[in-house]
């Protein structure tokens, strides 16, 4: 067959480089950690957006680095087996939940599979990864959703509307564009007629929307924040000027229609650069805050503050971190990334003393208060770049807890830890590939790689986080 591209290359034939606008016939059999199908001829690896395992497609090379090629799926020849008709009618085209094409049992198995070749490619056992712990409620289960108003809305089929108006989520791979988000189904239910509601009124009341590309307009973000535990809702509308009257009207119009929405703040924000949670805050009712539950502990969650998203799984992982601990009551632990200090909190529940270190000042004052709230006095917290901050009293703690961000341990903050040498460490990696590289450095060194498993915090995403326990050798 060949095609005005150029001829198609059959599965398994011999091929010279491949090259823009080749055509190839590419059988799916797993997928990367974006969640992109993942094909494999000769010394090639192809990534496919959407194609699944098990899919069977014509595909066209758009681009390759050595030889990993990324391409795009021209026809569907075969249709995988593990296929499920998703739940969401913005599948496909909204950037969110885009793993919802396959069965939530299929996504686990990726995921444990995934967290297997991390773990060869950094030359750590796999042997030793516990199955995953998939979430028993894969719906409804984030706390927190920020969506975005946008005069760039997303056209469909089943929405053609003429108005220049959106709230919803991004369009993956055109972030430009938003696509109006009618029926999130990972947020609280209570959300959607939220949504639906700020939607309504500020088109009746011709509020702007923000133009992502003039940096021009008034709503920027309607961020959603749920209670799991005490049903509390709250919203975050983020402008891009003050106009507190219109505001407090819009946001009293939509009271009125959902008294279940306990509270509401603004926060202006008037640099162009995105971001729902940085600028001056004002309440518009309401608390200001919402309370919720973990493991027994209660945490005050204000629009600006950082939480676990899911609880019920979060709960799930940090309840394996204390088991695998095995914290004495005359033990020092020290929790290097604390955020808001959920995890301190937790650990100092059963140590002599528990202290966090957290960059971010806010972070640590909401840790603070939520210590005062919960009757803990044997918890402190350091404000400050964990490489400085934590070298003042590195040596006095045992057991060390670290949670970094996607890139991993600061090189500086491993040669810490290598040279200060805790009995145990805890690692929760939200990047496994940073983790399982920082974690092989600290195996190199002395320690023993214990424990290690996947827990899915986010279905339908690609994101899996893996907590890796160590103890000294
Ligand atoms: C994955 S979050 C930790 C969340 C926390 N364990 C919890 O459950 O609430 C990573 C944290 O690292 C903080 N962070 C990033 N770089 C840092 C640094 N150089 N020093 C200290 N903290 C840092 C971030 O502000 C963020 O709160």
């Amino acid at each position: 067959m060949s095609t005005a591209e150029g001829p198609l290359v059959p599965a398994g034939v011999s091929v010279r480089k491949p090259r823009h606008g080749d055509l190839f016939e590419l059988m799916v059999d797993g997928l990367d950690e974006r969640g992109d199908g993942l094909a494999r001829m000769n010394e090639y690896e192809f990534t496919l957006r959407w194609a699944l395992p098990g899919d069977r497609v014509r595909a066209k090379v758009l681009s390759r680095r050595r030889n990993a090629i990324e391409a795009r799926v021209e026809a569907w020849l075969e249709r995988s087996a593990q296929r499920v008709t998703p739940r969401c009618a913005h599948f496909g085209v909204c950037g969110g939940c885009t793993l919802q094409s396959l069965g939530y049992e299929q996504q686990l198995g990726h995921k444990q599979r995934h967290l297997e070749r991390v773990f060869t490619a950094h030359g750590l056992d796999p042997a030793v990864l516990q199955p995953l712990v998939g979430s028993p409620e894969p719906w409804h289960y984030r706390g927190k959703m920020e969506f975005s108003f946008g005069n760039r809305r997303w056209r469909t089929e089943r929405d053609d509307a003429a108005e220049d108006f959106a709230l919803g989520l991004h369009v993956r791979d055109v972030y430009s564009k938003v696509v109006e988000v009618e029926q999130c189904s990972i947020q609280a239910e209570a959300c959607n007629a939220i949504l639906a509601s700020l939607r309504r009124e500020a088109r009746e009341r011709g509020l702007a929307p923000w133009d992502l590309r003039r940096h021009t307009g008034f709503l920027r973000h309607a961020v959603l924040r749920s209670s799991r535990s005490s049903g509390e809702l709250l919203l975050n509308l983020v402008t891009a000027g003050e106009e507190f009257e219109t505001v407090d009207a819009y946001l009293a119009a939509v009271r009125a229609a959902h008294p279940e929405l306990t509270s509401a703040v603004q926060t202006v924000h008037t640099r162009a650069a995105y971001g729902a949670l940085a600028g001056v805050e004002r309440v518009v009712f309401g608390a200001g805050r919402i309370e919720e539950q973990l493991l027994g502990l209660r945490f005050e969650i204000s629009a600006q503050s950082f939480f676990q998203a899911h609880v019920a799984q979060a709960e799930r992982l940090f309840a394996a971190l204390i088991e695998a601990l095995a914290l004495r009551g005359d033990d020092v632990v020290h929790d290097l990334y604390c955020g808001t200090g959920t995890i301190t909190l937790l650990l100092a529940r059963a140590a002599r003393e528990a202290v966090g270190f957290e960059l971010v000042e806010a972070a640590v004052e909401n840790a603070r208060a939520s210590a005062v709230r919960n009757g803990i006095r044997n918890a402190r917290f350091h404000a400050g770049d964990v490489l400085t901050a934590w070298a003042r009293e590195a040596d006095s703690a045992r057991v060390l807890v670290v949670d970094p961000p996607r890139a991993g341990l600061h090189a500086g903050v491993l040669a810490q830890l290598k040279a200060r040498g805790p009995e145990r460490i805890g690692y929760i990696a939200c990047n496994p590939s940073a983790g399982a590289r920082d974690v092989a450095q600290l195996v190199a060194a002395g320690w023993k790689l214990t424990r290690a498993q996947g827990f899915d915090l986010f279905p339908h995403t690609p994101h899996v986080e893996c907590l890796m326990v160590l103890e000294r050798a």
